[in-house]
């Protein structure tokens, strides 16, 4: 098969903020306990309590931010039930994952995680169960550098120093598991929260971001229409984006079930776009807004709540997961981060534990590959491609791409994603606004199937190999090898 690939160096998209590369991880089935919390008394090589293991593979992937603590666990979470010592750490029920929640890992601990992976924390306030009060005073407890009840609790608690906590979520999902609320009834409670979490703003260079719940078109839509007079107090809403649910597990699917994830990239991108375009539209009043995309990936059936929503991860979903990136990505102008559900052992991870093994899944490696993008600016990288038609009629072009340069314009760094099962591409690039300067070191993703996955036994099956590109003046040829995702940083002259 053959395909074209114009990049367009005049044509720039905005700057690919890092904090796209996010992830998520909820107080949900294994993912915080077992999966990033073992207890400083454990046998699990860990750092006061954090796995070693777990928090070297998240900063070496280059993690930019972790959205904690929920998800629906969020809106049913009183942060000063996991401060201090011991003993005020009372075990409590985890209401929305059927689990006991041993308050062990609270706000102090998921500092101390960002610190050693060296990634922002972003914080999911309590708006379902909660009060302002009890946010204002979580974020006085995180980032005030005065002399109160609440920072003199933290510098006992051993944070010496503000944590200078920037990401707010105010809820989420109010609409549904953080209180079945009406767009207007939320945009109620969000104009009292943001109102005094705002006067905080001066405890962050830049002020606080604050990240509103969103849902579908026309509750954004009504939502951002109460906002109206009060855009100072809203830096973005968010939206959710799970698809997968057809497929039996992650790694029992048919051909047509994964030509049809590819396409929900498709879906996942008009979600984005009108997002976008009312985001772009609100921000005419003063301040801009954006969107961020806090919860997404794959979910099947396998992922039940009594398996404590783990599931597997195969080749299939790292090639979903660089279309997606890839779409966010040429979305950098208004989408401003991006959180993958969930990090360990939950939904589409990065990561998967067993007692003391660790394996890094294909999604991983898919992130690793695409490391060189943050901070860059995306520029136009249009693709002429086959497509493939899904079960749902869609036309699915078999190649996904972008293309970004970094900061002094010496390089351009690409991602390539072959969806397509049995068929290598060949894809004719046309570079435009600069020359490309000889052979690059490149990685390729793939298996011979794409359904295998690394497991304790095999964790090394699905992983990245080096291979050498030519990639010379303004038009080269690339080959992807079939079901394969291809990361090149081309240096330009
Ligand atoms: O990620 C699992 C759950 O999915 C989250 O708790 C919730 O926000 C979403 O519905």
């Amino acid at each position: 098969m053959r395909a074209a690939l114009n990049i367009n160096l005049y044509r720039s998209l905005g700057t690919i903020n890092p904090s796209i590369y996010g992830n998520f991880a909820e107080h949900l089935g294994r993912c915080v306990y077992g999966g990033i919390w073992v207890g400083p008394r454990s046998s699990i090589p860990n750092e006061g309590g954090i796995r070693t293991d777990v928090a070297a593979a998240l900063k070496e992937v280059g993690l930019p931010v972790l959205r904690w603590p929920g998800g629906c666990f969020a809106d049913n979470y009183h942060w000063q039930w996991g401060v201090g010592s011991g003993g005020e750490r009372r075990p409590r029920h985890n209401l929305w994952w059927a689990q006991p929640e041993p308050n062990e890992f609270g706000t102090d601990e998921f500092i101390r995680l960002c610190r050693l992976v060296g990634c922002e924390p972003y914080i999911c306030l309590n708006v379902g169960s909660g009060t302002v009060e009890e946010a204002l005073g979580w974020v006085e407890y995180c980032n005030s550098a005065q002399d109160t009840y609440y920072t003199r609790l933290r510098r006992a608690n051993g944070g010496a120093e503000p944590y200078g906590v920037r990401f707010w979520g105010v809820g989420n999902e109010n609409w549904g598991c953080g209180g079945s609320m009406t767009p207007e009834q939320y945009a109620y409670e969000y104009r009292k929260y943001a109102t005094y979490l705002r006067a905080m703003d001066g405890t962050v260079p830049g002020g606080l971001f604050l990240i509103a719940c969103g849902f579908h078109d026309d509750w954004n839509f009504r939502f951002l229409r109460e906002m109206r007079g009060a855009t100072h107090l809203l830096d973005a809403f968010s939206l959710h984006l799970y698809v997968g649910g057809y497929s039996r597990s992650a790694t029992a699917f048919t051909e047509e079930e994964h030509y049809r994830l590819m396409g929900d990239v498709l879906y996942m991108e008009s979600e984005v776009a009108r997002a976008c375009h009312l985001a772009r539209y609100y921000s005419s009043f003063g301040r801009q807004i954006y969107v961020v995309v806090d919860e997404w990936g794959t979910w099947y059936p396998e992922a039940t709540v009594p398996a404590g929503l783990f599931q597997q991860n195969a080749l299939r979903d790292a090639l979903f997961t660089a279309c997606a990136l890839n779409m966010f990505n040429r979305h950098c102008e208004r989408v401003y981060m991006t959180n993958m559900a969930q990090t360990v052992n939950v939904l589409q991870s990065l990561i998967l534990t067993r007692g003391s093994k660790m394996v890094l899944t294909p999604t991983y490696w898919t992130y690793h590959l695409f490391r060189g993008h943050m901070g860059g600016t995306a520029v136009a990288a249009d693709v002429d491609a086959p497509a493939v038609q899904d079960n749902q009629g869609r036309s699915v072009p078999v190649l996904s791409a972008s293309a970004s340069v970094d900061g002094d314009g010496q390089r351009i760094f690409l991602t390539l994603v072959n969806i397509h099962l049995e068929d290598a591409l060949s894809v004719d690039v046309e570079l435009v606004g600069a020359k490309a300067g000889g052979e690059v070191q490149g990685r390729v993703l793939t298996a011979p199937d794409v359904r295998a996955h690394n497991t304790f036994e095999a964790p090394k099956r699905v992983g990245p190999k080096n291979r050498r590109f030519a990639a010379v003046g303004t038009g080269w040829r690339l080959r992807l090898p079939p079901a394969s995702v291809v990361a090149l940083a081309v240096p330009l002259s």
